[in-house]
């Protein structure tokens, strides 16, 4: 079921039961967690797993709009207009930066939290720098820029080998996100702040996922914010790299739902 209401967020749904809002990394859109949608439907839960503004089928912010917080705005907007009450929010990559802000803000609204590959960081002075460098690459290219960046390191090395559908369809999501929206977030993840500090105030109901392989966000820097993180549980997922939803979807799938069960 896709919905979109006044925040005009374009969202897929699936399933009845507790609430587990979905969000997807850059630069992607909700079909990152198709495996999800389908998957954990009939086990007690309402999957929502919207396009974040500016991806899939969601409009942009006003320019020079975008942030973390403002991607975290958008998303309590809706989850108010919806009546949705407490949920669990899980944030892959980029998601999971945006869910630091939402903690920051709405933690109210929370009754667990999932990080999927992110880091809680800021960027490095180098790493903003190849960001803006990317900008203009985008300018020039589009989304092909990205995909010539970012494709290669996404699965890990068994997982582009044996599953070539997978890394196409990754490939043609990545395509179909439009320069301005991908602009935008490049930009918002360049200038996102430093949420080491805020990891201590969690107190839902953590659960951290890695993809052992995982090249863009090493699991050991994932891993750092176990200790910060009071009673948060960690699963790596094995032969999986930054997109373990994909890679290993059952694996995926059973640790959300083994969370899910023991915590709510
Ligand atoms: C993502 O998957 O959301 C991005 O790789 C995150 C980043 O570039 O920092």
């Amino acid at each position: 079921m896709a919905n979109e209401n006044q925040s005009n967020l374009h969202v897929m749904q699936r399933g009845e039961g507790t609430p587990l809002v979905l969000l997807h990394g850059f630069p992607f859109d909700h079909a990152l967690w198709r495996a999800q949608l389908h998957g954990l439907e009939g086990a007690g839960v309402r999957v929502i797993a919207p396009d974040l503004p500016g991806f899939g089928r969601s409009p942009s912010l006003a320019e020079g709009e975008a942030s973390m917080d403002s991607y975290a705005d958008a998303i309590a907007q809706w989850a108010k207009e919806e009546g949705l009450g407490k949920f669990i929010l899980a944030g892959h990559s980029m998601g999971g930066y945006i869910a630091f802000a939402f903690v920051r803000r709405y933690a109210e609204m929370l009754s667990g939290l999932v990080l999927v590959c992110t880091r809680p960081g800021a960027d490095s002075e180098a790493a903003r720098e190849g960001r803006y460098k990317l900008i203009e690459e985008v300018r020039k290219r589009g989304p092909q820029a990205v995909v010539d960046a970012m494709l290669p390191k996404l699965f890990a090395p068994s997982t582009a080998e044996s599953q070539s559908e997978a890394v196409d369809d990754t490939r043609q999501m990545m395509l179909r996100q439009s320069d301005e929206g991908i602009i935008a977030a490049i930009r918002a993840m360049a200038e996102r702040p430093d949420s080491t500090s805020g990891l201590e105030a969690i107190n839902v109901p953590t659960l951290i996922i890695t993809g052992a392989e995982d090249a863009i966000i090493p699991a050991p820097e994932a891993e750092g914010m176990m200790s910060r993180i009071s009673g948060a549980r960690h699963v790596p997922i094995a032969n999986a790299g930054h997109l373990p939803m994909i890679e290993q979807p059952d694996a995926f799938n059973e640790a959300l739902n083994s969370f899910i069960n023991s915590s709510h």
